[in-house]
């Protein structure tokens, strides 16, 4: 099916009304530890909006079926309510068919996806696959188990000391054995964005495929698949206002028609004998047994939300939010920001000097503050940089001013604590 408006029109508001948007999610009104909660750990996971609560409950009490297999009302409503969210996300991202969006478990659900279903068919003994140092340990394991059992290399590009991709490099990498490119959009541990664009028309250029992790980028930045013409893209449910357990994972149609399944089961088959199988068409052949259609569904109204508010605007405030909580964090004796790149979203990682980051995150907590401290599951990144762990506050277009300036009277007071 071609490309169609969603239901809900998206009408950006004019202004960006902080403390009204702030209204929408019921869990910013909690006090952790007698303090204001302050959550900035939104690269782990984002908070959900009343609305997105309101419609899970809404289906679950009104709506719920299992969907493609009987024609009894319960059963067509939930059927066609998950083919609506399927077409949300196709607008979100500006894919061209609905079949090319396959409802997942999670980005790291859909990264497998693609090593088993590309990479198990189409990559071989001596061929290399392209990563980056600011890779997730999702965007890395999949692609190693892959080479372990194929006889594959994986080559890696590298970053300089902002934290940004070295793109010369990068273009080096290539050559006869070059047949597959999996990178990340934005870095979770230190929020560069990469100038992917840039890098996948060089990759096409050598005639390799890009599957680009949107993990942290779908939840900051207007995504446009046809325009960046990358070959697969993927990203979460929970970390754009939605619930656990859904992700999404766009293919190119052509490229998908020609993967193998990942997972077998019920919805994926045209038929069955036990001497043959034929599967089914896409998405379908890639969505095997019950899917998560609650959290579908959940994930498409927090697509209407978004898109009401505008991603634009979204990206807009999130950048205020970034540079004047990096000029205060700046301004503090003894701390240092991790990755300091051109092109970020609102992520700052740090360290204090003489102090570990899970106490930082310690006292942090009794002040109300929620970041999170660690490797963040990018341990290439810190090995580069040479620490063991940061701190990392991640921003959300629900946070405000007033939170950085309680982000930064916590980094003075652990510091008053420890030293
Ligand atoms: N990948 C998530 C993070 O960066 C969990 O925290």
């Amino acid at each position: 099916m071609k490309l169609v408006e969603p239901s809900l029109k998206s009408s950006p508001i004019s202004t960006f009304n902080i403390e009204r948007i702030r209204s929408d999610f019921p869990i910013l009104k909690l006090t952790i530890n007698d303090k204001p909660l302050v959550y900035l750990d939104n690269a782990a996971s984002s908070q959900m909006p009343q609305l997105v609560i309101d419609r899970l409950v809404r289906y679950q009490a009104t709506q719920h079926a299992n969907i493609n297999r009987a024609v009894h009302y319960l059963s067509e409503i939930a059927t066609s309510e998950y083919e609506n969210a399927r077409r949300k996300l196709q607008f979100f991202i500006n894919a061209q068919e609905d079949r090319e969006i396959i409802f997942t478990s999670g980005a790291t659900d859909a990264i497998n996806l693609v090593a088993h279903g590309y990479g198990r068919k189409f990559i071989g003994a001596g061929d290399e696959i392209i990563l980056t140092t600011l890779e997730h340990h999702s965007n890395i394991v999949p692609w190693q188990m892959l080479a372990d059992e194929r006889g594959a290399k994986i080559r890696v590009a590298p970053i300089n000391d902002k934290g940004e991709l070295i793109i010369d490099a990068y273009e080096r990498l290539f050559n006869q054995h070059t047949k597959f490119v999996s990178m990340t959009h934005v870095s979770n541990a230190l929020g560069t964005i990469n100038p992917i664009k840039k890098m996948i028309r060089f990759a096409h250029a050598c005639g390799v495929p890009v599957m680009i992790d949107g993990a942290q980028s779908a939840p900051h930045i207007k995504i446009d698949v046809q325009d960046l013409d990358c070959d697969f893209y993927t990203f979460s449910g929970h970390k754009l206002c939605g619930p656990t357990g859904i992700g999404v994972l766009y293919g190119k149609a052509e490229l998908l028609e020609r993967m193998q399944p990942f997972k077998g089961g019920g919805d994926m088959i045209i038929s069955v004998t036990f001497e043959k199988t034929t599967y089914n068409t896409i998405p379908h052949k890639f969505e095997a047994g019950t899917p998560p259609i609650a959290a579908a569904i959940a994930l498409g109204a927090a697509i209407d939300y978004l898109s009401t508010i505008g991603m634009n605007a979204i990206a807009a405030h999130e950048l205020d939010l970034l540079n004047y909580a990096t000029e205060q964090i700046n301004y503090i004796p003894g701390v240092r920001i991790i990755g300091n790149a051109t092109e970020k979203v609102a992520v700052l990682s740090f360290v204090i000097d003489g102090i570990h980051p899970h106490d930082i995150g310690t006292l942090l907590n009794q002040e109300g503050i929620a970041v999170r401290t660690g490797h963040h599951c990018a341990q290439p990144v810190m090995q580069y940089f040479k620490v063991p762990a940061t701190s990392r506050a991640s921003f959300a277009f629900y946070n405000n001013m007033t939170e950085v300036d309680a982000l930064i009277a916590g980094i003075r007071n652990v510091q008053e604590v420890f030293l």
